[in-house]
C-alpha cells in the first residue's frame, strides 16, 4: 500500500532509500539513444521553445531549493536567462512576463496553494506555463500549459527527499529538450549529458552505503544547536536544503551560505566547534572552484569551526582540514548535487532520530499547504 513503511524505522527513511529509484521512474523511457524524449511538452512547439526568451521557476520550500539547484544548468544549456523565485514573491511583487516567458512551477503535490496562485497569475499575464509534479492529476498540472510528472512514487514523510531528486532530474530532461530545440547544444553535447545522467541511479546506491557512518556522526552531535552549511555554484542550494532538513525535522537552527560570501559576513559567525558542512566540488573540474572551497575551509577552520565535508571519493586534499569527509562518486559538475544532498537528506533523519523527534511528522508543519 502506498501508506506501508516497508520494514524502515520512518517513512522518511525509506523515501531516502528510494532517492535512486525516484531518478530512474523520472529518466525512464525519455533519455534513449544518447538523447531526451518527452512526448508530455507535445501541447508546447519547437517553435514556442525557440521564441522564449526568460524562463522563471516558481516553486515553495524544498522544491523551491529544486529550482536554484536545477537553475545552473537549465541556463548554461539553453542560453535562455532562469531566475528561480519563491511563488508567494512572485505574486506579490508585479513581476514582469510576457507571452515570451516560460513559467515552469515544481511542486510534489500539486495543490501548494501559494504556487498554484502564482501559475494563474502567470498565465494571466500571457505566459506559458509548465507543471513539474509528483502527483497525477493535481490541481497545478490541470491548470498548466503542460505537465512533466516526476516519478518519485508516493512521498508521505513531511520533510520532501526522493522528490527533491526527481525535481531536478525533471529540470534537466526539460532543459535538454529546451536545448535540442533551440540548438543550443550538440547532439554529441546531449549524449555526453544524457550519458552521465543515466548513470545517477547507481551513484546514489553508491552514495546511501555511507548512511552508517552518517548516523554515527549524527548520534555524536545529539546536543548541537547550531549547523552551518557551506557550498558554491550547485553547491550552494544544496547547502540551502540541507539547513532546511535539519530546521524542519530535527528543530536545529541551521543556515547555509554560498561560501565566497563568507567573508561578507557570516565568517562572524563562526567559533571554536561550529560544525559546518561544506559541499566540495569535485577537484577534476575546470571551474577552479574546489580550490576556492579548500581556501574557505582553511578560513572557518583557522578560527575553529569543525568541518565536515561532502566531497568525491578520493578527494584527499580536504583530509587535513576535517573532522569527517563523506564521500561521493565522481560525476560531471552538473550532477553532483544529486549525490551531495543524499548526505544531508541522512544527516537531518538521523540527527532527529537521535532527539527522539517525531521524523515524518514534525511539529507546526503540514505535507502540503493549502492554504495561502
Ligand atoms: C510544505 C512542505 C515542504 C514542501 C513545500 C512545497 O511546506 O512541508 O516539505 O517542500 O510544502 O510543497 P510542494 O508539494 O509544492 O512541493
Amino acid at each position: 500500500a502506498a501508506a506501508d513503511k516497508g520494514g524502515w524505522s520512518s517513512f522518511m527513511a525509506k523515501e531516502i532509500a528510494e532517492d535512486p529509484q525516484a531518478v530512474e521512474d523520472t529518466i525512464r523511457g525519455r533519455i534513449t539513444d544518447g538523447t531526451v524524449r518527452l512526448p508530455d511538452l507535445e501541447a508546447l512547439s519547437d517553435e514556442y521553445f525557440r521564441d522564449i526568451d526568460r524562463i522563471l521557476l516558481i516553486a515553495c520550500g524544498t522544491a523551491y531549493y529544486s529550482g536554484l539547484t536545477g537553475a545552473y544548468a537549465l541556463e548554461q544549456w539553453t542560453g535562455v536567462p532562469v531566475a528561480v523565485e519563491l511563488a508567494h514573491e512572485f505574486r506579490y511583487r508585479e513581476p514582469v512576463i510576457t507571452e515570451r516567458t516560460l513559467v515552469v512551477s515544481l511542486s510534489q503535490s500539486g495543490e501548494t496553494m501559494d504556487t498554484l496562485l502564482a501559475v494563474r497569475f502567470a498565465r494571466e499575464a500571457g505566459a506559458k506555463t509548465i507543471s513539474i509534479c509528483n502527483t497525477q492529476g493535481a490541481t497545478i498540472p490541470r491548470e498548466s500549459d503542460s505537465v512533466v510528472y516526476t516519478y518519485a512514487g508516493p512521498e508521505v514523510a513531511v520533510a520532501s527527499t526522493k522528490a527533491f531528486v526527481a525535481q531536478i532530474a525533471a529540470i534537466y530532461l526539460l532543459g535538454l529538450h529546451i536545448a535540442k530545440v533551440r540548438e543550443t547544444l550538440t547532439d554529441e553535447e546531449i549524449r555526453v549529458e544524457t550519458t552521465e545522467f543515466q548513470t545517477i541511479p547507481d551513484k546514489l546506491r553508491e552514495t546511501l552505503t555511507h548512511h552508517e557512518s552518517i548516523k554515527e556522526l549524527a548520534g555524536w552531535m545529539a546536543d548541537t544547536r547550531s549547523v552551518l552549511f557551506l557550498g558554491r555554484h550547485t553547491g550552494y542550494p544544496i547547502a540551502l536544503e540541507g539547513a532546511l532538513k535539519l530546521k524542519e525535522i530535527a528543530y536545529i537552527h541551521a543556515e547555509g551560505f554560498a561560501a565566497g560570501e563568507l567573508k561578507h559576513g557570516p565568517i562572524a559567525l563562526i567559533e571554536p566547534g561550529q560544525p559546518v558542512f561544506v559541499m566540495v566540488p569535485s577537484p577534476r573540474h575546470d571551474n577552479g572552484l574546489h580550490a576556492k572551497i579548500v581556501s574557505n575551509i582553511e578560513e572557518i577552520r583557522a578560527r575553529g569551526a569543525h568541518v565536515l565535508a561532502v566531497a568525491e571519493g578520493g578527494d584527499a586534499s580536504v583530509m587535513p582540514y576535517t573532522e569527517a569527509v563523506f564521500a561521493t562518486p565522481p560525476t560531471s559538475v552538473f550532477f553532483e548535487p544529486f549525490l551531495k544532498v543524499v548526505p544531508l537528506q541522512i544527516f537531518a533523519l538521523e540527527l532527529s532520530t537521535a532527539k527522539g523527534l517525531d521524523v515524518d511528522q514534525p511539529r507546526n508543519l503540514a505535507k502540503s499547504v493549502t492554504v495561502e
